[in-house]
């Protein structure tokens, strides 16, 4: 057992123990702790300060640890706030499978949409974050729009001007920080029909209406984002034009141009999730829309939080033109900025040469992982091929077996200890089919295999 977990599991025999006595009840000395809990003196007081923290516990220099008086509530009413509040914005279910952690080690996890801890970029970021932590006023403030140095390393990645990037905690919160600073409550904003849950959610908490519009294997139907530019005058369109998440479709090149000249038609901007830009799979990964209109109709967002880890908590936006104003504005009424010590962590690892490295290895990593998926696919659920083989990002969109519902089958799965996604959240209206979305970042190998047959097993058995 580490130290830490030593402490963990101590601090919950120490509570179980302080639950099982009165207020003011003193406890053992932390010497015959030690012994009856098998841990060192340190060990004990450390648990001891964390659940004196959590004011578990009191204790009184000179007379020992007692058992603090318990802070119980008072029955409270909050049925005001239900009356008050009235009908929810946002869609909780769409908000939990976004707010899951990884889940246990017994789970096989076919469902995440990050990578494992082993692909992650653990070591690198740790080397990073010494020497970030040892620069000179690593704990300054930081200018609202991101440190300089970030975002000359982001520009240069793009191709980009410094002064279009603005440095933002992530992508998901670059892409409520977009929308509802650039549509106002009740505006219809344009995403695509399945998309990715978070745009969806990000919308309703700026009171914006999405109106889905549906991909074809091209991508986004640039003739329907035609007809509903129209109708709608919405001006605002999300999209992924790079293996795209749940579908795994990348835009075609002829597509792309057609949506740019949509856009362009109707004055509207084109907001591009560019979330995988780091996961290409097949060396084939396309260039961000955002190098397509330089008159400013595309803004693109960015975030290391998939290639590096899942904490490292830190995007771009790039735009151009009086957008940017409106949004480093917007942003710097959201907060003062971004964690000095966690962008000197990323410009730290961007810049260092290890980084190309890590790509590189994750890229291999992914396309070993898809295609073990694909053949376990192939032989266990032959008539759940996917319609894409994505040349990269995270996930296989499958569509069910008539007469079988996504939600039976993710529940069944899950009883037997597998995760996948439920394709019905990953739809703003009446879905066109019923899907599951499978994941295979967080999974070995093996594991991915493991996975499909229980899937094959459960489609089988709920048919
Ligand atoms: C398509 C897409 N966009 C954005 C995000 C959010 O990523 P971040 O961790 O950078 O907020 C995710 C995460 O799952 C995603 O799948």
């Amino acid at each position: 057992m580490t130290k830490s977990s030593k402490v963990a599991s101590l601090i919950e025999e120490l509570t179980r123990l302080a639950e099982s006595g009165r207020p003011g009840d003193r406890l053992p000395t932390t010497r015959e702790l030690a012994t009856r809990f098998h841990a060192s003196p340190v060990t004990v007081s450390r648990a001891l300060s964390e659940l004196a923290a959590l004011r578990i516990v009191r204790t009184e220099v000179g007379s020992g640890t007692f058992v603090a008086p318990r802070q119980r509530p008072l029955d409270p009413d909050y049925s005001w706030q239900v009356v008050r509040l009235g009908t929810a914005g946002i869609d909780a279910r769409r908000v939990e499978p976004l707010a899951a952690t990884r889940g246990g080690a017994d789970l096989l996890q076919l469902s995440w949409g990050f990578l494992s801890p082993d692909l992650q970029a653990g070591d690198l970021l740790t080397r990073a974050g010494v020497r970030a932590a040892r620069r000179p006023h690593a704990w300054e403030i930081a200018p609202p729009e991101g440190t300089p140095e970030l975002r000359r390393l982001f520009a240069a990645s793009m191709g980009a001007d410094a002064d279009d990037v603005l440095v933002v905690p992530g992508s998901q919160s670059g892409i409520g920080l977009v929308l509802r600073t650039l549509a106002e409550p009740g505006d219809v904003v344009v995403v695509e029909s399945p998309t990715y849950p978070g745009a969806v959610v990000a919308a309703q908490s700026a009171r914006l209406r999405p109106l889905s519009v549906p991909v074809d294997g091209e991508g986004l139907r640039a003739d329907l984002l035609d007809r509903a530019l129209d109708e709608t005058g919405a001006r605002l369109v999300y999209l992924q034009p790079a293996f795209a998440n749940p579908t795994g479709i990348t835009t075609s090149p002829a597509r792309r141009a057609e949506l740019v000249r949509v856009a362009q038609r109707y004055g509207a901007f084109l907001v591009e999730d560019d979330w995988a830009c780091d996961l290409g799979i097949d060396g084939s990964t396309p260039r961000a829309l955002f190098g397509e209109s330089a008159d400013g109709h595309v803004i693109t967002i960015r975030s290391l939080s998939k290639i590096a880890a899942p904490s490292m908590r830190i995007g771009a936006i790039f735009s151009r033109g009086p957008v940017t104003h409106r949004l480093r504005a917007a942003r710097a009424a959201d907060d003062a900025c971004v964690p000095a010590p966690l962008q000197a962590i990323a410009s730290e690892v961007l810049a260092s040469n290890d980084w190309g490295r890590h790509v590189r290895a994750v890229s291999g990593a992914l396309g070993r992982r898809r295609d073990a998926l694909l053949a376990a696919l192939s032989e266990h659920l032959p008539g759940m091929a996917p319609a894409v083989r994505p040349a990269g990002g995270l996930h296989l969109w499958l569509r069910l077996p008539p007469g079988v519902r996504s939600a039976v089958v993710v529940d069944a799965a899950r009883h037997r200890g597998v995760l996948v996604g439920d394709g019905a959240h990953y739809f703003t209206d009446e879905a066109p089919g019923e899907h599951v979305r499978v994941s295979f970042g967080a999974a070995t190998e093996a594991e991915l295999e493991a996975g499909v047959r229980v899937l094959a097993d459960v489609v089988g058995t709920v048919r």
